[in-house]
């Protein structure tokens, strides 16, 4: 068994198990990924199934806005017996300068996991580092694997199983391109990445890259788009952001080159007429609000795998 005493400050020798974090979703085995996907689908038909957070509490600090992460995060927890704690910055002692450490500490004496939305990555692992209780990444600057776990529900929804299939990505290398990289390739997906020159996403868990949207897309069987401009991205950027990546919008000329089966996938927030057009986000081969449901769904799965391991 591993084990740490890291939670308990110095003086105190209290032995604890070394709890399972979930920060870029490498932190999963195939296998692991392949059984909370199924999983996933098993709470999805019966959402009241689990009582596995019961008499307990999670922490969810979000420091960046949320609408979906938030939701489904709280409708989760709350499903699966347990209390969610909602946490913006200006409510906890963070904001005024104490230490991620002894963050780390406090919560971990309160809450059976802790989820944070941040920028910096290192905040994140930091936390991890020295909470006694997962921690899981809700969205940062370079991941948001919450996000793909929810994609790859979609997926398998639309064609049973996931190996073997083409995601085609095109837009900003983005934290959440990044993350259906690393997730869909441990999944055994073929994930192709179409960005501009200066937004790329960097060679990542052999995903193919390309500067050119058309290629990606040709034969795709799922075509996702995100926004050009992300909540850790500088303002001044916009304008910049929308002249270089206008040529990969997601529009119905585009999806018409992937497979004649192919979904459009996107995680929201949509910004239509730049990264997606009308047609596409409310058009017949969008699984878009599927995705956002099955958020709720993964990440029950996901809680359920963490705390066990706990
Ligand atoms: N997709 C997603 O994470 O949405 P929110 O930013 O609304 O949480
Ligand atoms: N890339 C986006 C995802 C939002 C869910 C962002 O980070 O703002």
């Amino acid at each position: 068994m591993r084990t740490r005493n890291r939670i308990a400050p110095e003086g105190e020798r209290t032995l604890l198990r070394l709890p399972r974090h979930f920060l870029t979703g490498s932190e999963l085995s195939a296998s692991e990924l392949d059984q909370l996907l199924a999983r996933a689908a098993e709470l999805k038909s019966a959402p009241h199934s689990s009582q596995v957070l019961a008499g307990c509490s999670v922490a969810l600090i979000f420091q960046r806005p949320s609408t979906r992460t938030r939701l489904s995060f709280e409708a989760g927890v709350a499903e699966l017996g347990g209390h969610p704690m909602v946490l913006r910055t200006d409510e906890v002692q963070l904001s005024r300068g104490e230490s991620v450490k002894d963050t780390a500490y406090v919560l971990s004496r309160h809450a059976a996991a802790i989820g944070i939305r941040t920028g910096p990555d290192e905040l994140v692992s930091e936390l991890a580092e020295h909470a006694g209780v997962p921690v899981i990444n809700m969205l940062t600057a370079g991941h948001h694997p919450c996000q793909a776990l929810a994609d790859l529900l979609t997926m398998r929804e639309a064609f049973g199983a996931v190996a073997g299939r083409r995601l085609a990505y095109v837009g900003d290398g983005n934290n959440v391109a990044r993350s259906l990289a690393i997730v869909g390739g441990l999944a055994g997906l073929e994930v192709r990445v179409a960005s501009p020159s200066g937004y790329e996403l960097e060679p990542v868990a052999g995903a193919i890259l390309t500067d050119d949207p058309r290629e990606a897309v040709k034969d795709a069987d799922a075509v996702y788009t995100d926004v050009w401009l992300s909540m850790n991205d500088d303002l001044a950027t916009a304008q910049e952001r929308r002249r270089a990546l206008a040529p990969f919008r997601l529009d119905e000329q585009l999806l018409e080159l992937a497979a004649p089966h192919a979904i459009a996938l996107h995680c929201l927030p949509a910004h239509v007429g730049e990264e997606i057009t009308a047609g596409v986000l409310y058009g017949p081969r969008q699984r878009i609000w599927d995705q956002a449901e099955n958020r709720r769904h993964a990440q029950k799965a996901l809680l359920e795998l963490l705390i066990a391991s706990a």
